[in-house]
């Protein structure tokens, strides 16, 4: 079966997952951005590739990142962007999702950029919608967060320039992470010899290795010698019971500390999607420490989404 966020071409006329994207178009995508990020140095940091169309940004989940660098980057592009919003909308009085959507194509949109808690509703959206219309998920439930992927990606080869002799952690809730999923994919694909994840059992989903990763439950023993960590935010909004006995013992054993960082090679790069949770998932000597990249992935994230926008709509 086709990939439905590629056309007949293979070109990307969506961008739904990152899973079973072709190491080309993901490479597309962090070379365009590349040539983008310049941009941000401009006085004037706008190119007219967007020029008339019109941008929604349908965030149905709360965001500061993604929403924002989202539509930092299609002003940067120049097209006209409107921020629906949603516990404003006719949504609150019980519309249906896909009614939203036939109303605002009505409206003449040309792309939507998506966060919904169902996993799956963007790609519901790009079904449904008509050929010339874009759908750009910006995360669904714990299903994927490509562009988060993405501007991962791009950090990673900002700092370490080549994918084929790392070994990357990633430290923290996988079961519920969308990131986590949506890295691993990109990762894999782009040749990483080894993805860890690190995490309790009861953070892990089941069959984890048949994604490519080897699995640690043991902090220590899962960091040694690694080049990049990245660190995974407790997801409690998204967790049923207790699966874990609390923040404290979590830190204990998961939280990234000065000592536990030592373990990875000298090098090594810290991550973090955000938002953070300092003192349960990462102290904040490590967060705010010379080996963090974290906000340099919310700057990258900006000519990231630039890219996608802009290949997605053929500009
Ligand atoms: N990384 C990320 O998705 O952050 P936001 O929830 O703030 O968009």
């Amino acid at each position: 079966m086709r990939n439905p966020q590629l056309n007949r071409n293979g070109e990307l006329t969506h961008l739904l997952s990152i899973e079973g994207l072709p190491r080309a178009v993901i490479n597309h995508v962090l070379d365009t951005a590349a040539s983008y990020a310049p941009l941000a140095e401009n006085e004037v940091k706008k190119v007219p590739l967007l020029h008339g169309k019109s941008v929604f940004n349908l965030f149905f989940e709360n965001s500061t990142r993604t929403r924002t660098t989202f539509e930092i980057a299609a002003k940067r592009l120049s097209a006209d962007v409107y921020n629906l919003n949603i516990n404003a909308s006719s949504a609150s009085k019980g519309e249906s999702l896909l009614d939203t959507i036939n109303n605002l194509s009505a409206m003449q949109a040309d792309l939507f950029v998506v966060r919904h808690a169902s996993s799956g509703a963007p790609h519901l959206i790009a079904q449904h919608v008509a050929p010339h219309i874009h759908v750009i998920n910006a995360g669904d439930g714990r299903h994927a967060h490509p562009t988060q992927g993405l501007l991962d990606m791009y950090t990673i080869r900002h700092y370490k320039k080549d994918f084929t002799n790392l070994t990357v952690a990633i430290v923290g809730d996988v079961l519920h992470s969308r990131v986590a999923r949506s890295d691993i994919h990109a990762l894999t694909t782009l040749g990483v010899p080894e993805v860890r994840v690190i995490a309790p059992l009861t953070l892990l989903p089941a069959g984890m290795e048949s994604l490519g990763v080897k699995v640690f439950t043991d902090m220590a023993e899962g960091l040694k010698g690694v080049d990049v960590i990245i660190m995974l935010r407790l997801q409690n909004e998204r967790m049923r019971g207790a699966l874990l006995p609390s923040a404290q013992e979590y830190f204990k054993h998961y939280g990234l500390t000065q000592d536990k960082l030592a373990l990875a090679a000298p090098d090594a790069i810290v991550m973090h999607p955000g938002p953070m949770n300092r003192g349960v998932e990462i102290d904040s000597s490590v967060a705010d420490g010379k080996q963090a990249v974290i906000l340099n992935q919310v700057t990258f994230g900006i000519a990231v989404r630039m890219a996608v926008m802009s290949i997605v709509a053929g500009a």
